[in-house]
C-alpha cells in the first residue's frame, strides 16, 4: 500500500488545493489525513468540500474537536482560540457530521495513525523523553512498525532500533528507506500551517512493501491565503506566520 500522509490543514484552502493534486500524481491508494481539519485559517468549507471529494481517511485533532465542544479549547492560546470561535461560527451545518464522526485514531497494515500520540490528540512527540514513551508503547503491539503523527506542525522521522536507541533521523531529499528491525515515530509537516521555517505546503508519501518515506513540500498562493485571512477579520499574526512558515 502507498499512502499520502498529510496534517494540520488548519482551513487553508490554497495549500490543500495545491496539495492534492500533487497526491493525484503520486498514485496513492490512501490519503491520511491527521487531524486539525480546520482553525487558524479562513476557508474551513471550502476544505471541507475539498476533502469530501477525495478517497481521504480522517483523524480528529484538538482544534477539529474544540469545533464541535468549546472547552476543549481552554487552553488554546487567544489566537488560537479566536480562530476556533470564527471556526465555529462560519463552518456549515451540512459540514458539522465530519466532525462528529471523526476517529480519534487509526489502525493499518503496520501502522497506526494519530493527531498527537496515539493516547491524546493534545499531547506532543517534539521532544526525547516524548518519542522514547510512545515508541516503547508501539513495540507492545506486535506487527506495528510505525506511527503517523501530527500537531507539531514540524516534520520528524523518530526512530527506535533493536538496541532501543531513540533518536531523531535526519530528514534528507528524495525517498528514504526505512529499517525493517526498527519502530518509528513520522511526522509529515503541516499543510496549512507550517513551522519548521519552510512556508511551503508540507505532506509525506509512505510505502508500505518499499518500507520507505519521502517528504515533499510544494509552493502555493500564500498571499492569496494571508487575504482571505484578513478578509475573515481573523487575527493579522495569522496571515503573517504563514509567509515565514512559523
Ligand atoms: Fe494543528
Amino acid at each position: 500500500m502507498r499512502m499520502a500522509i498529510i496534517s494540520d490543514i488548519h482551513s487553508n484552502f490554497e495549500a490543500l488545493s495545491r496539495v492534492l493534486p500533487e497526491l493525484d500524481q503520486e498514485e496513492v491508494d490512501l490519503i491520511l489525513n491527521l487531524g486539525d481539519t480546520v482553525g487558524y485559517n479562513a476557508s474551513p468549507n471550502e476544505c471541507l468540500e475539498l476533502l469530501a471529494a477525495q478517497p481521504v481517511w480522517s483523524l480528529a485533532g484538538n482544534h477539529d474537536l474544540a469545533l464541535l465542544e468549546l472547552e476543549r479549547a481552554e487552553f488554546f492560546n487567544i489566537i488560537a482560540y479566536q480562530a476556533i470561535v470564527w471556526s465555529r461560527e462560519t463552518v456549515l451545518p451540512q459540514h458539522l457530521d465530519f466532525f462528529r464522526n471523526l476517529p480519534l485514531t487509526q489502525a493499518g497494515e503496520g501502522f497506526v495513525a494519530c493527531h498527537g500520540t496515539p493516547s491524546s490528540p493534545d499531547a506532543y512527540i517534539s521532544f526525547h523523553f516524548q518519542g522514547k514513551r510512545v515508541l516503547s508503547t508501539l513495540r507492545q503491539q506486535s506487527d506495528v512498525r510505525v506511527c503517523f503523527f501530527g500537531h507539531t506542525h514540524r516534520r520528524a522521522l523518530w526512530y527506535r532500533d533493536v538496541r532501543g536507541k531513540v533518536a531523531l533521523h535526519p530528514i534528507v531529499p528524495g525517498k528514504m528507506s526505512l529499517d525493517r528491525t526498527c519502530h518509528y515515530l513520522i511526522n509529515p509537516g503541516s499543510v496549512g500551517q507550517p513551522r519548521d521555517g519552510n512556508p511551503q505546503a508540507a505532506y509525506a508519501i509512505y510505502d508500505h512493501q518499499e518500507f520507505s518515506i519521502q517528504f515533499k513540500s510544494v509552493p502555493y498562493d500564500i498571499a492569496a491565503a494571508q487575504r482571505r485571512i484578513l478578509a475573515a477579520g481573523l487575527p493579522e499574526y495569522l496571515a503573517e506566520r504563514l509567509a515565514q512558515g512559523i
